[in-house]
C-alpha cells in the first residue's frame, strides 16, 4: 500500500504520540561515568580538552561521587593517574596504587554504586605501552610482549577486585586476557566479579584527549600492534568470539560513533550485554563546537547517546554522563 492510504505523519502529529511510539528511549541506567583519579591532595584539575571532566585526588573525589549518586547514574569506570611509573608498571597491581585505593574510598562511601575498574598498564608504565616491552634478540626492535603482560594484568585485576571492584573492564587487547583475568579472579575467590571485556578496541585518533588527561600516550611507537585496524569489521567478531569462549560477561565496542555499524554487529551476533564506549574525543568535538554555539550540546548529546543504544548498546560509557542523566529526568 502507498500514499495516500499511507501516512507516516499521522503518528509524528503530537508531542503524546511521538512518546508513544518511539522505539528507543535513553534511560540513566544505561550510564556509565568514567572517572580520573591523581596522586596529591585537594585536587580538583580541569582536563583542558575536556570541559567539565576533572582530576581529582582522594581527598576532593567525594564530591563527585556525591554529584553521580545523586544523579542516580549506576556505575563510574575509575582511571588513574599515579605518581611514578616504571618499566612494568607496578603502581598498577600495588594494592596501594591510586585506583585500589579509590575503589575502596568510592566503595566506603557509596556501597551501592557499581565500581568499575579499567585494567591496564599503560598510565603506569614509563613507555606508555599497554603491557611490557621486550626487544627483538636480533634487530633490537621493540615489541610489546603478549604473555609476559598478561601475569601483570592478572595482578592488576586481582588487585582491584581485593579492592571492591564490582567490575573488572580490561582494555589493553593482548590476547587471551579474558582467559587469564579469569582464572586469576577464580583462583583469588573473585568467581562472581564480572570481565566486562574492551574486547573490540580500534587503535584509533579518538583516545587523543584522554591519553593527555591519563598521561599514557605512548613514548615512542602506537599501539596499532594490539588494538585493531579501523577498516576491519570481521575480524570485531572473531575478537568478540574468543572473549565470548574465554568468559567474558560483557563485550564492549570502542570508540563508538565512527563504530556504529560493529555494535549492530555484535548485538546481533552474541547474546551478552554490549557497552559503547564514547571516548574522549567524540566529548571533546561536541564540548567545543557547544562552546562555539555552533551547535545545541543538549541536543546533540542525547541524539548522540539514543544513536548509540538504536545501533545496539545496552550500556554506554560516557563523560556526558551527570548532564544526560539530568536531562533524561527532564525529558526530551
Ligand atoms: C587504556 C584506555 C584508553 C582509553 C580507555 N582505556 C586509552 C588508549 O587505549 O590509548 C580511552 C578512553 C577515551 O578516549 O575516552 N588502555
Ligand atoms: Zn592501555
Amino acid at each position: 500500500m502507498t500514499f495516500p492510504i499511507v501516512r507516516h505523519r499521522r503518528l509524528r502529529r503530537t508531542t503524546a504520540l511521538r512518546n508513544m511510539v518511539r522505539e528507543t528511549v535513553l534511560t540513566v541506567n544505561d550510564l556509565i561515568y568514567p572517572i580520573f583519579v591523581t596522586y596529591g591532595d585537594n585536587v580538583k584539575e580541569e582536563i583542558p580538552s575536556m570541559p567539565g571532566v576533572f582530576h581529582f585526588s582522594l581527598d576532593r573525589l567525594e564530591e563527585e561521587i556525591r554529584e553521580v549518586v545523586d544523579a542516580g547514574i549506576p556505575a563510574v569506570l575509575l582511571f588513574g593517574v599515579p605518581e611514578t611509573k616504571d618499566a612494568e608498571g607496578s603502581s598498577a597491581y600495588d594494592a596501594d596504587g591510586i585506583v585500589q585505593r579509590a575503589i575502596r574510598a568510592v566503595k566506603a562511601q557509596a556501597p551501592e554504586l557499581v565500581v568499575i575498574a579499567d585494567t591496564c598498564l599503560c598510565q603506569f608504565t614509563d613507555h606508555g605501552h599497554c603491557g611490557l616491552i621486550h626487544h627483538h634478540p636480533v634487530t633490537g626492535a621493540a615489541e610489546i610482549a603478549n604473555d609476559p603482560s598478561l601475569e601483570l594484568l592478572v595482578k592488576t585485576a586481582v588487585s582491584q577486585a581485593e579492592a571492591g571492584a564490582d567490575i573488572i573492564a580490561p582494555s589493553n587487547m593482548m590476547d587471551g586476557f579474558v582467559a587469564a583475568i579469569r582464572q586469576g579472579l577464580d583462583e583469588a575467590g573473585f568467581e562472581n566479579v564480572p570481565i566486562m571485556s574492551y574486547s573490540v578496541k580500534y587503535a584509533s585518533a579518538f583516545y587523543g584527549p584522554f591519553r593527555d588527561a591519563a598521561h599514557s600516550a605512548p613514548q615512542f611507537g602506537d599501539r596499532k600492534t594490539y588494538q585493531m585496524d579501523p577498516g576491519n569489521v570481521r575480524e570485531a567478531l572473531r575478537e568478540a568470539e574468543s572473549d565470548v569462549a574465554e568468559g567474558a560477561d560483557m563485550l564492549m565496542v570502542k570508540p563508538a560513533l565512527a563504530y556504529m555499524d560493529v555494535i549492530r554487529l555484535l548485538k546481533e551476533q552474541f547474546d551478552l550485554p554490549v557497552v559503547a564506549y564514547n571516548v574522549s574525543a567524540e566529548y571533546s568535538m561536541v564540548k567545543a563546537a557547544a562552546a562555539n554555539g555552533w551547535i545545541d550540546e543538549r541536543a546533540i548529546v542525547m541524539e548522540t547517546l539514543t544513536g548509540m543504544k538504536r545501533a545496539g548498546a545496552d550500556l554506554i560509557i560516557t563523560y556526558h554522563a551527570k548532564d544526560a542523566a539530568k536531562w533524561v529526568r527532564e525529558g526530551l
